[in-house]
């Protein structure tokens, strides 16, 4: 069976079962501040087990793209070395939301397992929860006799402990117990040496869990403790690649197809074979399991950055790029080529990469180029430090093997190889010290506190009314606090609200809740999967008493303008650049609107003149806003509405449409009931934030015309300053030709006054012991003429020469001191220590080299002074 037979019998089994079959939710998790990437097919369904919203279908199945990098789920350091452990993988799962329980579940995976995937029954092991103290909780029981009554047995039940049998999406959040069905992959020799159920969850490779079936009963809360939740859930994951490793009779994950393509086209690449050197084997396994995750997060519209999310895939692609530039010897780009084998394998299963290979192409290239010019920085920074090392007992200390990763991104483990292959040692420890007090001084920077919600009236989901009104009344449901470094918070749940909570880019709203004895200022409003979140800095007097909320009206209008109108800018690009332009982000506030998009070439000014004139018209032609809620996905998409890649659509969708043949879009903001509204958009700056990634942002109505105006301003301030009206830009070609054919008269004119100083210069020396001293006061205009002036009367009195110049440049003191090299060779006088005592007389201090030093001050009035002081310094040194 092939892997893509096996995950279509999957879907097909439970969709016999009555399951409804959804997409995978994106990789990139946007509105749940508890994640950054998908790490369980659980994670979409979130609101369901919580309660906070109703399951669309009682029972759901689906293969979801997840990623355990991050957070309570990290494999990354382990993919690679093992032959099960990845970064991206796909997870196969079936849900209950307060349906079926234990007594379904348990028989169904059975029989997928044994009788559709036929996988032998003697060779599966099963787990139980065995309960546990801290928690209160018992064993499981029930599990436990569903699956003697399957097993015909008990021998081969293991009971598991709450690592292993009780299941956490996070520190927070649903949870329960869970049963686990793991395989024995050896052959019939090793297992009679040693039995399976001995290697159960002992990290064996070949005795693996595919298949976990999580009973979703609890809610863990930040003080730790369990609630019960309204309902019983039913959670499993199956791990694909790992069941097709099982099916297809495989020892590693890595020789199925789900892999093998990958695998074979580094190795062809990289001129090796796989199989024959462990070195460049784990360097391909590593390479053919990252280029997943950053594919795929990439094409969810996740770029590589430096924080958070995205810098979370920067550190899994630098590791590939680490891997191939040491083991397989690719020196230049070479990830961004592995895509295409990629987006062909999984073309039918996620479309987003195939729709978008240049692009994922284009941005991996890139971060692979600049990886790899740090790779050669800090290659070269290492050799530079060879002296210091030596002098140090060939030993590279923490704090410069920290610096280089810190500071020039340069990796520790690679640090360590290079200095091996120099006979260097790493003060590992050092390098640890180092590491742990900038993670604790970044803890300390962003540590808060969330606390546990408080209940104050029944907890129904939230009522968003903020399409239709501006105010409501509305009931408190719950709150917490949260308390950060310098501030303490609070987060207000309503029973209804106009509050419209940031996301799709559209800032959230501000505004009030008022009551007869409080009023409440929202600060701001957030999302955190449905929840509507208020957040304010202090909570309403009597809790239960009704509410007013009421936004921030100007706010609210002036925020939509730049909605609507970033729909029309989204058109306007389309139109003139081509349909390859796919929205990378927004932000839009009452202020402006940002877009980012993908296009690889800067927007001529040209093309923004014709972009900013298509949504002028639209503007101007006053068109009224359609808006349709709950319109079936399937229709919007008949409606030609865009979807962006890496959005969560759930199946009904809201389409915002102005001229049906010119903007129809899925959103859920806000917007002008009528594109008249904006006024008019200005376009005032286009830029790049990425690799094939540009930004353009533009103002609407009252900013765009005060922007407008401060343009007219400066343009009349210029033209009165130039004193013409018309031809602008001719006057100030015509001024800056003059001004530079002026600046060189000048520079002429300068070096040959620094002539006739410097022939009188040599008209004023004196004898001193063998010496030739001049020391003068001087006028020059600049610091450089200055040490012209001193290097040319070397030039013509190079021997037993001692210069001391003074001058006023830029309003402050200078002095240069200038010997022959004979002074210093054979008469051991030092250009330093010369004008180091020479400054005291201007109160200042200096320093150079021993045949030329010069110094700076604060007392102008103490350069006449020098030249006696010169004098007199020269006799007393001359004379000892
Ligand atoms: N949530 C469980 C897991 O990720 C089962 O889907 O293992």
């Amino acid at each position: 069976m092939n892997s893509s037979e096996i995950r279509q019998k999957f879907l097909d089994f439970f969709a016999s079962k009555n399951h409804h079959v959804v997409p995978s939710a994106p990789i990139v998790v946007k509105d749940d501040p508890t994640l950054m990437f998908t790490n369980a097919g659980m994670n979409q369904f979130k609101d369901y087990f919580l309660g906070n919203k109703q399951a669309p279908w009682p029972r759901v199945t689906d293969t979801q793209k997840c990623l355990r990098v991050s957070g309570k789920h990290n494999d990354l350091e382990e993919v690679g070395y093992d032959t099960y452990h990845h970064t991206m993988f796909e997870m196969l799962g079936n849900w209950s939301f307060g349906d079926y329980f234990k007594k379904d579940a348990l028989p169904w995976a059975w029989e997928l397992l044994t009788e559709v995937y036929s996988l032998p029954k003697e060779r599966l092991y099963v787990s139980v929860f065995g309960g546990d103290e801290k928690d209160g909780l018992p064993e499981d029981s029930e599990a436990f006799k569903i699956w003697k009554k399957i097993l015909g047995g008990e021998d081969r039940i293991l009971f598991g402990s709450k690592k292993d049998n009780f299941w956490e999406m996070g520190d927070t959040g649903p949870c329960g117990p869970s049963s686990e069905i793991h395989i024995d992959l050896r052959r019939p020799e090793e297992v009679a040496q040693i039995p399976g159920k001995a290697l159960v969850n002992n990290d064996h490779p070949q005795v693996v869990e595919i298949w976990n079936n999580v009973f979703i009963e609890f809610n863990r809360l930040a003080d730790g403790s369990l609630v019960k939740l309204p309902a019983q859930h039913v959670d499993t994951g199956m791990g694909f690649e790992r069941l097709c490793m099982a099916i297809q009779g495989k020892q590693s994950n890595y020789d199925t197809d789900v892999f093998q393509p990958l695998i074979q086209f580094v190795a062809e690449q990289a001129d090796v074979i796989y199989g024959e050197n462990e070195k460049t084997d784990i360097a391909i396994r590593v390479l053919s399991d990252h280029i997943r995750a950053i594919a795929f997060a990439i094409a969810d519209g996740q770029l590589p950055s430096n924080n958070k999310a995205g810098y979370v895939i920067r550190r899994i692609l630098r590791r590939a790029v680490r891997y191939a530039f040491t083991f397989l010897n690719f020196k230049k780009p070479f990830l961004y080529q592995m895509v295409p084998v990629l987006a062909d394998q999984l073309a039918n299963v996620f479309p987003e990469l195939k729709a978008q290979q240049a692009f994922v192409q284009r941005v991996i290239e890139e971060e692979e180029l600049a990886f790899l010019r740090t790779l050669e920085n800090g290659l070269k920074r290492l050799d530079a430090l060879n002296e210091s090392f030596v002098a140090n007992q060939n030993r590279i200390d923490g704090k410069t093997a920290f610096e280089l990763y810190d500071t020039f991104g340069f990796p520790a483990d690679l640090t360590a190889l290079i200095a091996k292959e120099k006979g260097f040692t790493v003060d590992e420890a050092g390098f640890e010290a180092e590491m742990l007090a900038q993670k604790t001084r970044s803890r300390n920077a962003a540590q808060t506190e969330q606390g546990d919600w408080v209940l104050v009236s029944e907890d129904v989901p939230t009522e968003f009314i903020g399409y239709d009104a501006v105010s409501t009344e509305a009931r408190l449901v719950k709150y917490r606090q949260v308390k950060a470094k310098n501030k303490t918070e609070y987060q207000l749940v309503l029973d209804r609200t106009p509050f419209y909570a940031e996301s799709g880019g559209q800032v959230g709203d501000s505004g009030f809740l008022e009551s007869d004895l409080s009023k409440v200022k929202v600060l701001d409003t957030k999302k955190e999967n449905d929840l509507i979140i208020h957040i304010t800095t202090d909570l309403p007097l009597n809790l239960e008493a009704p509410l007013l909320a009421r936004i921030d009206e100007e706010r609210r209008r002036l925020i939509q303008k730049n909605h609507s109108a970033t729909h029309l800018l989204h058109a306007a690009l389309r139109e003139v650049l081509g349909s390859h332009v796919a929205q990378k982000g927004s932000l839009v506030n009452e202020k402006l609107l940002r877009f980012d998009f993908s296009h690889f070439t800067k927007v001529t000014d040209d093309q923004l003149r014709d972009i900013e004139s298509i949504v002028n018209q639209h503007v101007r032609q006053s068109i009224a806003l359609d808006e349709k809620r709950n319109v079936p996905i399937a229709e919007a998409k008949q409606l030609g509405a865009t979807a962006l890649f890496g959005e969560k659509y759930g199946e009904f969708v809201r389409v915002i449409t102005f001229d049906k043949d010119y903007s129809v879009e899925l959103c859920g903001g806000t917007h002008v009931p009528n594109t008249g509204e904006i006024g008019i958009l200005k376009i005032i700056s286009e830029s790049s934030v990425a690799a094939g990634v540009r930004r353009i942002e533009a103002y609407t109505a009252g900013y765009a015309q005060d922007y407008i105006n401060q343009q007219l301003a400066q343009l009349d301030a210029v033209k009165e300053a130039l004193g013409v009206q018309t031809n602008l830009a001719a006057a100030i070609e015509k001024l800056t030709t003059e001004n530079n054919t002026l600046r060189k008269q000048l520079e002429q004119f300068e070096l040959k006054q620094l002539t006739v100083l410097k022939d009188f210069l040599l008209t004023k020396v004196q004898e001193i012991n063998g010496v030739k001293l001049i020391a003068e006061k001087v006028e020059v205009s600049s610091a450089d003429y200055l040490k012209k002036l001193a290097f040319d009367s070397r030039n013509a009195l190079p021997e037993n020469l001692c210069l001391i110049l003074a001058a006023e440049i830029d309003h402050k003191p200078q002095l240069a001191v200038m010997l022959s090299d004979n002074l210093v060779s054979d008469r051991k006088m030092n250009a330093i220590s010369l004008v180091k005592e020479l400054a005291k007389e201007i109160k200042g201090g200096g320093g150079g080299q021993p045949f030329y030093a010069t110094a700076g001050g604060k007392d102008i009035a103490g350069l006449s002074a020098i030249p006696v002081k010169a004098a007199e310094l020269l006799k007393a040194q001359l004379q000892n």
